[in-house]
């Protein structure tokens, strides 16, 4: 991922109506939002696009609604946004049609206006060029910054790129800028940790970085699958049996292409699938028949951190251990904070991100000390992937 795109140095906003595509799918409950992390991510933006005298019209999916459903407004989110930005933030109804247009033919230069859900129209998620139309005659320009959406190919994330003028948002910048130097232009040597329940979920993503990276950590249940293909007896522990030739297809793979696999050696292992339940660290040849791996053994933490120390960059993507569980969070909570020890020591660059990561490193208190976090989930897995992103191609035109 190079700079090779228009950011908001490029084009002077006063005065102009600006489509920005932001992500707003936050957490909630109860009609509040619960974490207010990517609101906080995309008011540079908005604040600057406001401040330079432009019209900021913002544009976002809430849910994943079946047509108009006000259980999925972005209402209560605009209204979170504008205490976060310290600025009032108008709301319309529609993000298309008369009560769309009116809306943003009241607006005053440097007003932010947020638009209803944007997949309250099917022809959204479809790149319906109608629907493009439709949107971008609110608009002078179009800028994205929402990576966390740029895996899909939709109206807003994508279709209005291929019409209006398009450049990335403040956010998109640093984000591009953070993944490109994690994984395409990386200081070697680069250390991936990765973790998760599942291996069928993460093949594709297994497979890219084995051919980047000089060292690849296996942890949380998607290793117990690698073990179980090594011949190790993993007892009742979650392992997917029909994916041991894939782990040895990766493992063989890594192999070819100088990646070191660091798998466990050890495990924590219980007999119920419950917090504070009693566990023991086990050798690997030694795991009950009745036994759950549910964390990495010490062992293995020291190995992981001795890893760490000879890496210059680290990406993580998922947790080692069960962490959402005491005391199956001690693997993850370890490892977390080595890797933030030796990023605030100057000796590590540090990027995480994608679903469970940031609550794992939240919990870890480290959130903070790590170079970047990426607040994306589906979008940092495809980037990890390899996969190029629609949100973020139509950007380089
Ligand atoms: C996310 O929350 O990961 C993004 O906003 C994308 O949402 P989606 O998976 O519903 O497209
Ligand atoms: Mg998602």
């Amino acid at each position: 991922m190079t700079n090779s795109f228009r950011t908001l140095d490029n084009v002077d906003v006063k005065g102009k109506r600006v489509l920005v595509r932001v992500d707003l799918n936050v957490p909630m409950d109860g009609g509040k939002v619960t974490d207010a992390t990517r609101l906080e991510r995309i008011a540079p933006t908005i604040t600057e696009i406001s401040d330079k005298g432009g019209k900021v019209i913002l544009l976002a999916h809430f849910g994943r609604p079946k047509g108009r459903d006000d259980k999925n407004s972005l209402k209560p989110v605009a209204a979170s946004l504008a205490d976060v930005i310290k600025k009032p933030v108008a709301f319309a109804d529609d993000c298309v049609g008369d009560v769309a247009a009116k809306a943003v033919g009241a607006m005053k230069d440097g007003d932010i206006l947020c638009l209803e859900n944007t997949r309250f129209h099917s022809a959204e998620e479809k790149n319906d060029p109608a629907f493009v139309a439709e949107l971008a005659k609110l608009g002078d320009i179009w800028v994205n910054d929402a990576f966390s959406a740029a895996h899909r190919a939709h109206a807003s994330t994508e279709g209005l790129g291929h019409k209006l003028p398009a450049y990335a948002g403040r956010t998109m910048q640093a984000e591009l800028d953070a993944l490109g130097k994690a994984l395409d232009a990386p200081t070697k040597p680069v250390i991936a940790i990765v973790g998760g329940a599942k291996v069928s979920s993460k093949i594709d993503l297994l497979e890219n970085l084995v051919t980047k990276v000089d060292a690849l950590v296996i942890g949380g249940g998607m290793a117990n699958t690698f073990l179980h293909a090594q011949g190790v007896k993993v007892g009742k522990s979650l392992c997917e049996k029909d994916l041991a030739a894939t782990a040895l297809r990766i493992i063989d793979k890594a192999e070819a292409s100088g990646c070191a696999i660091i798998l466990p050696v050890d495990a924590i292992v219980a007999f119920h699938f419950a917090a504070n339940t009693p566990s023991h660290a086990y050798g690997l040849d030694a795991i009950p028949d009745e036994g759950m791996i549910l964390d990495i053994g010490p062992q293995s933490i020291e190995r992981i951190n001795a890893a760490i120390d000879d890496a210059a960059t680290l990406v993580w993507n998922g947790p080692v251990g069960a962490f959402e569980m005491t005391p199956f969070d001690r693997g993850t909570v370890a490892s977390a904070k080595h890797a933030a020890a030796r990023t605030k020591a100057k000796k590590l660059i540090s990027v995480a991100g994608g679903g469970d990561t940031v609550a794992a490193l939240n919990h870890a208190g480290v959130a903070d000390n790590f170079t970047y976090i990426s607040t994306a989930g589906g979008a940092f897995l495809e980037w990890m992937e390899g996969k190029p992103l629609p949100g973020v191609e139509v950007l380089k035109k």
